[in-house]
C-alpha cells in the first residue's frame, strides 16, 4: 500500500551461552540497522563440535534470547555456518555480527558465505565482557573464596541507604568493563509510567542474569503495568549472598536487567530494606519477591516489613529453580571441558 516501505529484516546468530550484556548490546545494534530482528541460536550439538559444550542448555539459551527486548523472533537450532539460503528462508536482508572472527572446528570463518554474498555487516563488540571471562570469574572466585572469608565490612549503613558501590569492589574487581552513561542510556527504555499505571517493584541481586530471573520477572511484570527492578549494591549482595558474590558488578547487573523485555526501569543501587520513602518515591502499588529465601546469612530483619504492613506484598512463583550457585556447580563439574 502507498507510503508503506518494506520492512528491513535483520539476522543475527550465535551461541548466546551465559548470555550477558555484551550479547544484548550486539542485538541492540543489530536491531537499529533494520526494523525487525530475527536471532538464530545454535543447538548444543553444533556448539559442542565447534566450540566445546555450553553451560546453558539450548532450551535455556533460546528462552534467554527471547527475553531480550530488541529481539523479535528466535530461530532454534540455527546453522553454525549461515548461508544466503538461511537468510532467504527467513526473509532477512543481511546478517549482523560483532567484529570478532568466529571460527568453525575446521578453522573456517563461519560467515564466509554471507561475506562473499555481500550480506554481512559488523557492529562493534562490547569490550570487557565475554562468556569465557564470566566463567573465568566464577572459577577464580571459588578459589579466592576461602582467602577472602576473613574480610569484614561495615555494611549496616549500606543496607538501608543503598549507597553507591564502586565497580572494582573486592568481589567484582576482576571485571574489565567500564560503564558509561551513554551505555546506560542506550539500554534504557527512557519511559516514565503513564498516569494510572500500576507500579510493581522487585529488588534483588540478579547476579549472572539467568532463566530463573527471567521467569521471575515475567511473573512480576504481570502484576502491573510498569516493573521497576531495584538492584542491591555489591556490598549489600555480598553481605547476604556470601563471600564470593556478586560475580557481576552493580553496573553490569544493571545493563543485564535493563536488556530484559519485562523490565521498565532499574534502580542502580537500591536499599535492601524497602522503606516507606521508597514506596512513596516510586508510587509503588505492589512489591514482590520470588520463593527463594529473603532472610540473609547475617540474620537481619525482614526487608519487606513496610510493604507487608501496607498490604502490598506478594510472593511470586517463578516455577524455576535455577540459581547462581547451580550455574557455578555446572561450571565446576565440567571445568575440564571448558
Ligand atoms: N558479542 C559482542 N560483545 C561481546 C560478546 C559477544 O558483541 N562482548 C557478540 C558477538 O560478536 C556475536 C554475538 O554477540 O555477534 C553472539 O556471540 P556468541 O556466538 O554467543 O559468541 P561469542 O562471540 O564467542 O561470545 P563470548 O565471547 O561472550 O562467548
Ligand atoms: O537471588 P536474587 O536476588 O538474584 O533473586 C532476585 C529475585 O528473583 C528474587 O525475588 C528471587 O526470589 C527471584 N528468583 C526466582 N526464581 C529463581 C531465582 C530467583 O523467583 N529461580
Amino acid at each position: 500500500s502507498q507510503g508503506q516501505r518494506r520492512k528491513v529484516k535483520v539476522w543475527s546468530d550465535g551461541c548466546y551461552d551465559m548470555v550477558h550484556f555484551g550479547h544484548a548490546n550486539s542485538l541492540r545494534q543489530a536491531k537499529a540497522l533494520g526494523d525487525y530482528l530475527i536471532v538464530g541460536v545454535h543447538n548444543d550439538k553444533d556448539i559442542s563440535i565447534h566450540k566445546g559444550p555450553p553451560v546453558f542448555t539450548e532450551q535455556e539459551r533460546y528462552k534467554m534470547v527471547r527475553g531480550i527486548k530488541w529481539v523479535d523472533e528466535v530461530v532454534e537450532s540455527a546453522p553454525y555456518i549461515p548461508s544466503p539460503d538461511t537468510l532467504d528462508q527467513y526473509d532477512c536482508d543481511f546478517c549482523v555480527h560483532g567484529d570478532d572472527i568466529t571460527m568453525t572446528a575446521d578453522g573456517l570463518d563461519a560467515y564466509h558465505l554471507l561475506k562473499s554474498a555481500g550480506r554481512y555487516r559488523e557492529v562493534s563488540r562490547t569490550a570487557g565482557v565475554s562468556t569465557t571471562d564470566v566463567v573465568g570469574r566464577m572459577l577464580l572466585l571459588t578459589r579466592e573464596h576461602f582467602r577472602r572469608d576473613f574480610l569484614e565490612y561495615d555494611v549496616d549503613r549500606a543496607s538501608t541507604t543503598g549507597s553507591d558501590s564502586v565497580p572494582g569492589s573486592p568481589w567484582t574487581e576482576t571485571s574489565q568493563f567500564l560503564t558509561t552513561t551513554a551505555k546506560i542510556l542506550n539500554f534504557s527504555n527512557g519511559k516514565e509510567p503513564k498516569p494510572g499505571d500500576k507500579i510493581v517493584y522487585a529488588a534483588g541481586a540478579f547476579d549472572i542474569f539467568h532463566v530463573g530471573h527471567l521467569d521471575f520477572l515475567e511473573q512480576a511484570s504481570k502484576l502491573g503495568d510498569f516493573l521497576i527492578v531495584g538492584l542491591h549494591t555489591d556490598t549489600v549482595v555480598n553481605k547476604y549472598k556470601g563471600s564470593n558474590q556478586p560475580i557481576m558488578n552493580l553496573h553490569e547487573r544493571s545493563l543485564s536487567v535493563l536488556a530484559c523485555k519485562y523490565v521498565s526501569e532499574v534502580v542502580i543501587g537500591a536499599p535492601r530494606v524497602v522503606t516507606e520513602g521508597l514506596m512513596e518515591h516510586f508510587k509503588v502499588d505492589v512489591v514482590c519477591h520470588g520463593k527463594t529465601q529473603t532472610a540473609d546469612i547475617t540474620g537481619s530483619s525482614d526487608p519487606y516489613l513496610v510493604p507487608k504492613k501496607q498490604g502490598k506484598f506478594v510472593i511470586v512463583d517463578s516455577k524455576n529453580d535455577m540459581t547462581t550457585e547451580k550455574i557455578l556447580y555446572r561450571i565446576i563439574t565440567h571445568r575440564l571441558e571448558y
